[in-house]
């Protein structure tokens, strides 16, 4: 497919992009610095800008494009990775900004332009334990995507926002319109450099509800979407099958979860349910934690 992606210079954008490029897919990709990425081509833009958007939605994504004089090609699809990407980094209502403009113009210009897939990111952050003033309990475990999204803070508001302007616009093209609510995203590298932390003191990854997602599974999930058609307006959650920590599901919910309803689960398995993008998208997510860190889990 010809995909205009967003925001992938960043650090869940690069591996995403890396995995569809193997897919087989061409990838222009639109961020305020460049992804240096074999096969990648870059457009320097700030999504907030809608005309920049319009022009780019409707944009040669390399020169070659330029040989067959047929005009500009359609793109088959658009994921919108670009955003302020947590909380304390810019002004709050700069945040919420930047995130909510950015995501209204980019599907905006996806959707007049006629591109009929769209795949937006959106968060963790949503079901308002992440970003919390203090600790905040999840309503009932596992989280699934019909869990209570009230959060507290500017970042997340901006991705509830995002999603309801995204199922509006679904509403009214009929296109598939897919977000994913990401947990937090790990690279490779980021196994041995944190997780031993991790496994020395689960409460780290409390506000993650200790779950995670590997950036190249994200990656695979993206390309799930892309083909899987006719879904219309869809929430998934993103995250890998295992927990980021080595203490079974028993030992947390006995430390961090009294009193609250809790479903089915295994005794590693996330919180954090990926049962509908693994049902409904065939997502197999293929790292874990252990795979990287053999021997230590138990230490
Ligand atoms: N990293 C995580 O753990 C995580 C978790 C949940 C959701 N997400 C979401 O996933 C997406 C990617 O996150 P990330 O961790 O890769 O963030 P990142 O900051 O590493 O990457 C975001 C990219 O967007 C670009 N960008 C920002 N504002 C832009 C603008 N106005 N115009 C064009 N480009 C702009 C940045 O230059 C950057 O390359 C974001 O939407 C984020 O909210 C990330």
């Amino acid at each position: 497919m010809r995909i205009l992606f967003t925001g992938g210079s960043g650090k869940a954008g690069k591996h995403a992009i890396s995995y569809l490029i193997e897919k087989g897919h061409r990838i222009l990709n639109v961020d305020q610095t460049v992804l240096d990425h074999p096969g990648v081509e870059n457009r320097i833009a700030d999504v907030t800008d809608a005309g920049q958007m319009f022009d780019i939605m409707a944009s040669y994504s390399g020169y070659d494009e330029l040989e067959s004089g047929t005009g500009v090609p359609r793109f088959d699809a658009v994921v919108h990775f670009a955003a302020i990407p947590r909380l304390l980094m810019t002004s709050d209502n700069e945040c919420y900004r930047v995130n909510t403009l950015g995501t209204y113009n980019v599907i905006d210009a996806a959707i007049k332009f006629g591109v009929r897939k769209i795949i937006f990111a959106s968060s963790e952050t949503t079901y308002g334990i992440c970003f919390a003033d203090g600790e905040r309990k999840p309503e009932y475990l596992p989280i699934d995507e019909e869990h209570p999204v009230i959060p507290e803070d500017s970042y997340a508001m901006s991705k509830v926002v995002n999603e309801v302007t995204a199922r509006s616009f679904q509403k009214r093209s009929g296109y598939d319109i897919y977000g994913l609510r990401i947990n937090n995203v790990i690279e490779p590298h980021e196994y041995e450099q944190d997780f031993p932390a991790y496994i020395a003191d689960p409460s780290l990854r409390r506000r993650n509800i200790f779950a995670y997602i590997d950036a190249r599974d994200l990656g695979q999930m993206v390309d799930r979407c892309l083909e899987t058609d006719g879904l219309g307006f869809q929430i998934f959650n993103a995250s890998n099958d295992d927990h980021s920590v080595a203490e079974s599901s028993s030992a947390l919910i006995e430390r961090y979860y009294q009193g609250v309803p809790v479903g089915d689960i295994g005794s590693s398995e996330t919180f954090f349910s990926n049962k509908k993008a693994k049902t409904v998208l065939n997502f197999k997510p293929e790292h874990s934690w252990r795979m990287y860190l053999d021997g230590k889990a138990s230490e």
